[in-house]
């Protein structure tokens, strides 16, 4: 028998309150992580991939609610816990790169200490050593002169010394997930590679599993083992990223891959899918969400609820996916 995966998301759906009512931002969301694999998350802005994040680790703001799901993860339920065992788990078995760095750093607190805390949280070292781990961690995101660096407060350091100190800390308790929600944008080149080497080396030492966020396509490309595809806050794709990049069955995957940028890899600047994503407040929101920009869209796929089918360890949401290559 195969052990269960590690993280199990079942039929998240997650709403947010706004002036215009109730918006249904995740529907059905469904995917699970094995222990040591990366998967990587891609669509674009607005499709819901940092709000899944969020939920999964109950960090949604006041205006976000679930209001379906379930999430299993190394054996706990995670919505049943109770606030103080969910803050453990975060602190110590999955930890999360934010996509704004600085606003995810104590001001009032020097970065080295914060490190620190964690480590000492964790108590897996003597407490003689951790100033040595504090700026040995800094040293591996490529943090410059780490003895002093240590000692800044976050608005003391640019944007990107920012987003390395917090890939630092999230390192820093070694968790068994790690949510990296868009870790290396606003790195230069060099940096982000050894930001990936880092956390590459850690899934294969430490069978860490990783949500890698990402707009680029290259980088998921060649990081990730598996590739979800967000559309409008639903998982349209799920596949293994060679067969998915090879043949995408998802009309909106191949949209995508047809819409990078070979050059950058980048999904920054998306003129060509055509369309934008559906206003999620419209009264007539079709089941597929991706209806209206579809070139294959029929009036079944307006219709009739959206069809998730599975096989060859792949899932597909769509009426009529696509056979053979992009
Ligand atoms: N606090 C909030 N209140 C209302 N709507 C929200 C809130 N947070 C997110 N949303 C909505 O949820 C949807 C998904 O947002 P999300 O931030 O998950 O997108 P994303 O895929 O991470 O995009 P990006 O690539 O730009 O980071 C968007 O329509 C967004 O407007
Ligand atoms: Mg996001």
């Amino acid at each position: 028998m195969s052990a269960p995966p590690l993280l199990e998301v079942h039929d998240l759906a997650v709403s947010f309150s706004t002036r215009a009512g109730r918006v249904p931002v995740l529907e059905h969301v469904s995917f699970t992580l094995a222990k040591g694999e990366t998967v990587a998350m891609v669509g674009e802005s607005g499709s819901g991939k940092s709000v899944t994040a969020y939920a999964m680790l109950r960090l949604l703001d006041r205006a976000g609610r679930i209001d379906a799901g379930r999430v299993r993860f190394g054996g706990a339920d995670l919505f049943a816990l109770s606030d103080a065992e969910m803050a453990d788990i975060r602190g110590r078995e999955a930890a999360m790169i934010f996509q704004n760095p600085r606003a995810a750093l104590n001001p009032t607190r020097r970065v080295g200490d914060q490190i620190g805390d964690v480590l000492r949280r964790h108590g897996a070292i003597p407490a003689n050593q951790v100033r040595q781990r504090v700026l040995d961690l800094l040293d591996q995101v490529k943090i410059p002169d780490p003895a002093r660096r240590a000692n800044a407060y976050a608005f003391e350091l640019s944007g990107g010394m920012c987003q390395r100190v917090m890939i630092a800390l999230a390192l820093a308790c070694s968790p068994a997930l790690l949510i990296a929600d868009e870790p290396t944008t606003g790195l230069d080149v060099t940096t982000q590679a050894a930001v990936m080497a880092t956390i590459r080396a850690l899934a294969k030492d430490r069978r860490m599993a990783t949500i890698l966020i990402t707009h680029d396509l290259a980088l998921a490309a060649e990081q990730a083992d598996r590739v979800i595809v967000m559309h409008a806050g639903h998982v349209v794709e799920d596949a293994p990223t060679a067969a998915l990049f090879a043949a995408p069955r998802h009309p909106y995957t191949r949209a995508l891959l047809r819409a990078t940028p070979r050059t950058t890899g980048s999904l920054a600047d998306l003129e060509s899918i055509p369309g934008s994503l559906p206003t999620l407040t419209a009264p007539d929101l079709p089941p597929c969400r991706f209806a209206a920009r579809c070139p294959g869209a029929t009036a079944v796929c307006r219709r009739e609820p959206l069809p998730r089918h599975r096989g060859d360890g792949r899932l597909v949401a769509c009426h009529h996916p696509l056979e053979g290559a992009p």
